[in-house]
């Protein structure tokens, strides 16, 4: 039942995502207004969640999220991370496909997870990514 209900949230959130990009793909979809947005300052972000990739197994699951948003005219991905075993992989998976791709991602830390007293754990996570 467990598993079930998190296979359902987890092909919930990735259909939930697609749906968004692809609405936001519809909305703003004209070559025209992605180039008119992509010339000025402003910039596009999208929360990414880790929780629900935590099975993925190579980088290049992850390739098709990055061209997907990077066509949609997302700037970057903001991946949201808990303290989870498969944390530092799927980190790793989607910083490589990001750098395959173009695509600039960061780490947004769940703070339903992390505690504000974790400032080494945090800043590890920060040297070890953001460079
Ligand atoms: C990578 O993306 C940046 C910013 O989106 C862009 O300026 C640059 O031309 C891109 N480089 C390649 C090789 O696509
Ligand atoms: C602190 O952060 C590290 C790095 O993400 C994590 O491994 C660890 O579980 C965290 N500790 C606590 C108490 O949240």
């Amino acid at each position: 039942m467990a598993l079930f209900m998190l296979n359902m949230m987890r092909s919930c959130a990735v259909a939930c995502f697609l749906a968004a990009t692809l609405a936001a793909a519809a909305l703003h979809g004209s070559s025209g207004f992605l180039n008119a947005r992509q010339s000025t300052e402003k910039m596009a972000f999208c929360h990414f969640v880790i929780g629900v990739t935590d099975d993925r197994t190579s980088s290049s699951d992850y390739d098709s999220d990055m061209q997907q948003a990077k066509a949609a005219g997302i700037d970057a991905f903001a991946l949201n991370i808990g303290a989870d075993a498969y944390t530092d992989t799927q980190l790793t998976s989607a910083y490589e496909s990001a750098a395959q791709n173009n695509m600039s991602v960061y780490i947004s830390f769940d703070f339903s997870w992390y505690t504000i007293s974790n400032t080494s754990g945090i800043g590890a996570m920060i040297k070890n990514y953001g460079t």
